[in-house]
């Protein structure tokens, strides 16, 4: 039982999230790997989404617990899981009455950005002694290309740079976080995953679209289209190859165990 279950501000567009980026999720499946879930383990998943990974690591076995800031991303894992246990809770502010075996996330620790630590300190008390943190993030230079694209459009029309709303740690600094907070460190990767936008006709202006389509509600209606074209011809040198865009996502992976 968690204690918080009042919905968090996310920036999500939840209904695009599973249709045209199922990528997200694709490409977190060596992450569960790594969790090694065993049969009758609790596990909670942080940020969980729609709920695929919940689904994933409870068909190994374990006894989990989906919790994500959204409500419309809760509701539909419910919807496709009915028979799985999510509830809403802010990552930044969860505390749960058992303590949980392994808390994974994939995805979501770098939209957690206004205090890193917060979140750590609240996978912390989740867990038992012995207890792992498995998780993967973008990492210090996650999609570089694509963020300089958008400053620099930006720029160019006039407008306030935009304030992008992640957290891109390089390896060192969130380690660091994590040994403070009383864990060990067992693994860490840092790794270029350069991911192909398949179902982005549009390219990077997709991508802005989804991931940082709030910044476009304070952009004039009117120049929202020129200026993500403009997006689109800054980026293209570094993402485009031929018809494909590929994005130039940095991960972050690591397991860590409580002290
Ligand atoms: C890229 S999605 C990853 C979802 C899922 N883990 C996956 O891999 O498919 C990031 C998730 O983080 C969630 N999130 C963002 N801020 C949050 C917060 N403060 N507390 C809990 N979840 C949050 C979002 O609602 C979203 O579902």
């Amino acid at each position: 039982m968690l204690r918080h279950d009042t919905p968090a501000p996310t920036r999500w567009n939840e209904r695009a999230y599973d249709s045209s980026f199922g990528y997200v999720s694709a490409h977190g499946a060596p992450l569960v790997e790594l969790l090694d879930p065993r049969p009758g383990e609790r596990i909670l998943d942080l940020g969980c989404g729609t709920g695929v990974f919940t689904a994933d690591i409870a068909a190994r076995g374990a006894q989990v617990l989906g919790i994500d800031g959204s409500r419309a991303m809760i509701e539909r894992a419910i919807a496709t899981y009915p028979g799985l246990d999510f509830i809403v809770a802010d990552g930044y502010d969860f505390v749960v009455a058992e303590p949980y075996d392994a808390v994974f996330s994939n995805a979501a620790l770098h939209w957690l950005s206004r205090d890193p630590d917060a979140v750590i300190r609240c996978v912390r008390m989740a867990l038992r002694p012995g207890g792992r943190f498995v998780a993967e993030m973008g990492g210090a230079g996650n999609c570089a290309a694509l963020t300089a694209a958008m400053s620099t459009a930006w720029r160019e029309y006039g407008l306030r740079e935009p304030e992008l709303p992640w957290y891109f740690p390089s390896p060192a600094e969130y380690a660091l976080r994590l040994e403070k907070a009383g864990f060990t460190v067992r693994l860490l990767e840092y790794f270029d995953r350069p991911t192909p936008l398949d179902e982005c006709p549009n390219g990077a202006a997709d991508w802005v679209r989804m991931f940082a389509g709030y910044l476009l509600a304070e952009v004039p209606p009117a120049i929202v289209e020129p200026l993500l074209h403009r997006v689109n011809e800054l980026a293209a040198p570094a993402l485009r190859r031929g018809s494909e865009w590929v994005a130039d996502y940095v991960r972050l992976r690591f397991a860590a165990v409580l002290d």
